[in-house]
């Protein structure tokens, strides 16, 4: 079974602290990119960490959350048997709004991780809430991020306009009262389209908040968001300092955009009627001469040239966290 639990998940972000490498954290509400995704990540031989926020709960269920995220687990659980390697699910960017449907998520095992995002709340508010969650996974092997500073930008339902830089000294505080397992740092990046050339990214920050919790002898792998934006130069230097997870998704959601645009522009006589021919869409232009083109308007169609091109990026990506041939699956002679 390629979907592995938190504990394997542990195992992976262990060798990825020991061995200097990250993985990228991809946002999924879609076959789609989870496809490209699952294809590239087998074909460099890299464990693959898929998440799924509140918002793209909210959408695959029709506005139902709960029916989104069992559906999107379901279907990630499915999709990932068949590949060699192990898939992760996180659930990203879940906040006090959903603690329901973390606890389902706990019970349930639908999940390896989950972020509880409560760092737009006072400090003490935040470890409250981010303990509560630790405590209702303990046990179960479920690894909980928790986030400590503000993200700049839009994230889904999250959303801030400012930036709040973590605080180091607090870190150390927060991680040893949460019991959180992975923590979250505000140091410069943003969610939404960014530009890495203009951020102000303080990666002095994030050395002295890995050294500080050394110090103190914890050792919580370090959580980069709002990733896209971020120049190749830029990962390198934030996995040298001790990030294990870069977390994207507007990067794949413009490959997904871009692809379909020029798709569709390419084959927009297939689709749309030609001028003089009644826009009939009711009757799909059963009484008319002119059909349009099923193999143009079909979404499968568009929906492979987004896989392969997700998969392409996906591959650059993978590369860039270094985590391409470091799979645990084979690792482990109870899965050959
Ligand atoms: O939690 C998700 C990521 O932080 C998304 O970041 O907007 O840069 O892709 P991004
Ligand atoms: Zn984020």
């Amino acid at each position: 079974m390629p979907f592995c639990g938190g504990d394997r998940l542990r195992e992976a972000y262990r060798r990825a602290q020991a061995e200097r490498f990250a993985f990228m954290a991809n946002n999924v509400a879609e076959p789609n990119i989870l496809i490209g995704l699952l294809e590239a990540s087998t074909e460099a031989r890299s464990d693959l960490l898929v998440q799924i926020s509140p918002g793209a709960a909210k959408f695959a269920g029709g506005g139902d959350k709960r029916a989104g995220l069992r559906g999107l687990s379901a279907l990630i659980r499915e999709l990932a048997a068949p590949y060699p390697i192990c898939v992760f699910i996180n659930l990203d960017h879940f906040t006090r709004g959903e603690m329901e449907l973390i606890e389902e998520a706990i019970e349930d095992r639908l999940v390896s991780s989950i972020m509880i995002d409560a760092s737009q709340e006072a400090f003490e508010e935040n470890i409250r809430l981010s303990r509560a969650v630790a405590e209702a996974a303990a046990g179960t092997g479920i690894l909980i991020e928790a986030e400590l500073g503000k993200i700049k930008g839009v994230e889904d339902e999250i959303s801030s306009d400012e930036a709040l830089y973590t605080d180091p000294d607090e870190a150390v505080e927060f991680v040893e009262r949460t019991a959180a397992d992975l923590l979250a740092i505000s140091v410069g990046t943003q969610h939404g389209v960014s530009k890495g050339r203009d951020l102000e990214l303080r990666v002095d920050l994030a050395a002295k908040i890995r050294d500080r919790l050394a110090a103190a002898g914890l050792d919580a792998p370090l959580v980069l968001h709002g990733t896209s934006g971020l120049l190749p130069e830029q990962v390198q230097e934030m996995i040298g300092y001790g990030i294990c997870k870069l977390n994207k998704d507007t990067h794949y959601q413009y490959v997904y955009g871009r692809t379909a645009t020029e798709f569709f522009a390419e084959h927009a006589t297939d689709i749309l009627p030609p001028e003089g021919v009644e826009d009939d869409v009711g009757n799909l232009f059963a009484r008319g001469d002119w059909s349009p083109n099923k193999k143009a308007f079909d979404p499968r169609a568009v929906g492979a040239e987004i896989q392969a091109r997700v998969r392409e990026i996906a591959h650059a990506l993978i590369e860039q966290a270094g985590s391409s041939g470091k799979t645990l699956w084979e690792a482990r002679e109870d899965q050959q």
